[in-house]
């Protein structure tokens, strides 16, 4: 047989264990960090478990990017669902993404679907909807806790869903509540467009999401390594250095295409495991480096940062000592014609490259025998900013 690519392909033995266990919609297994958030929800929600239908909820969850709302909310769901079950109660959780259904028709038609499973597909008027949905309700006992996950997608647009679900509750001479709410939103203050009646349908409470810090990150990034990615494959110093670039955000999402996308790249350049280099190349992807930020450096501040990556590359480490990188600088001065600057000088260009996000600085033994200023890159790829600083180094000098 003629040698045959996909064939050496198949010899070749995965990094990944299970590559799915980092797709957007994975739910895993262990929610780690969120146990407050999850016992705040069972405190407010248990008397709908203890009395069902004498009473609703209706409350916000906010919170940044990537920190755990969708998934804390689906654990969430999972649980009412089991307790409702093991005491026979009816108890529905519908989980809407407003991206994906953006007006008000679009949502009751899924809550509908959710519920009704035989519902006609022809075209119901949005009250006719609504009264399906009342009368299923009532008809079964049954309390719904709606979801409105990225409700400020449907803000600024189309706002009649909450004036139609407020009269679920309301129009019912019995006083029995059918329906509880739950929207998300990134930032409480969006729902400032929302007049005060909204406003009141929406909200009794507030939960707000905190930002993961950069141990909880670490944690939770072990935790889906071990399920999807064999032994070995990523060391612990590139796990610290994943959650130290996402800290700053406390954006998860972000932490683990990261890993998937470094994984990915020490796979298609048959790396060992997963080097440093290939963490910035996978993160350049999302925050590619700006060209504008290189063309305000002076001339002196760009060859710091070329034997940064000088050594950074040589070295094949995360960390070099500030030392180590001035004899550098100083030997490409001199190939210039150039006079080195002083260390007063160096460090402070170090700092005008760290304010800029080029470089991360840490300072290692703060109480013992005097300081050592470590230096980093963790956003870029250090051929792409060779490249680059090659360029206008030239031009420069
Ligand atoms: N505590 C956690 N334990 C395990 N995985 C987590 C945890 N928090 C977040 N994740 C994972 O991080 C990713 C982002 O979480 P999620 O989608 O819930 O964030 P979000 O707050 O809803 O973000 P957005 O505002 O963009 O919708 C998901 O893949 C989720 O599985
Ligand atoms: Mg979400």
């Amino acid at each position: 047989m003629r040698f045959n690519y996909i064939e050496e392909e198949f010899t070749k033995k995965s990094y990944f264990l299970d590559e799915t266990v980092f797709d957007s919609d994975y739910i895993p297994k262990n929610l780690l960090h969120r146990e407050n958030e999850l016992i705040i929800l069972s405190r407010i929600f248990l008397p709908l478990i203890k009395q069902p239908n004498s009473t609703s909820r209706k409350l916000i969850v906010t919170g940044n990017i990537g920190v755990g709302k969708t998934v804390t909310l689906h654990k969430f769901s999972d649980m009412l669902k089991e307790s409702s079950k093991l005491r026979g109660i009816n108890f529905e959780v519908v989980h809407i993404n407003c991206r994906s259904h953006r007006t008000s028709y679009l949502i009751l038609t899924k809550i509908v679907k959710s519920l009704i499973k035989d519902i006609p597909e022809r075209g119901l008027s949005p009250s006719e909807l609504l009264n399906s949905l009342m009368e299923v309700l009532k008809k079964t006992n049954t309390h719904l806790l709606l979801i409105l996950d990225e409700m400020s997608i449907i803000l600024n647009n189309d706002v009649d869903i909450l004036y139609t679900l407020s009269r679920v509750n309301e129009s019912n001479i019995s006083k029995r509540k059918y329906l509880s709410l739950i929207c998300v939103v990134k930032d409480v203050h969006m729902l400032k467009s929302l007049d005060d009646a909204t406003l009141s349908t929406l909200q009794n409470e507030i939960i707000h999401f905190k930002n993961y810090t950069k141990q909880q990150i670490f944690d939770i990034i072990i935790d889906r390594i071990k399920l999807g990615v064999r032994p070995n494959i990523i060391s612990k110093d590139i796990i610290e250095m994943i959650a130290r670039m996402t800290a700053r955000t406390g954006d998860m999402r972000m932490a683990l295409k990261l890993i998937k996308n470094s994984v990915l790249y020490a796979e298609r350049h048959d790396l060992n495991s997963v080097s440093p280099e290939a963490v910035r190349v996978a993160n350049a992807e999302f925050s590619p480096l700006s060209r504008d930020d290189l063309n305000r450096l002076n001339l002196h501040e760009l060859l710091i940062f070329k034997a940064i990556c000088n050594v950074l590359q040589t070295q094949n480490k995360r960390y070099i000592p500030i030392k180590i990188i001035a004899e550098e600088y100083k030997i490409l001065s001199e190939n210039l014609g150039e006079q080195p600057r002083s260390n007063t000088q160096i460090w402070e260009y170090i700092q005008n490259l760290k304010n800029l996000e080029l470089i991360s600085v840490k300072i290692l033994n703060k109480n013992i025998k005097g300081r050592k200023s470590m230096v980093s890159v963790q956003n870029y790829s250090i051929k792409t900013i060779q490249g680059e600083l090659k360029r206008i180094i030239k031009e420069r000098s």
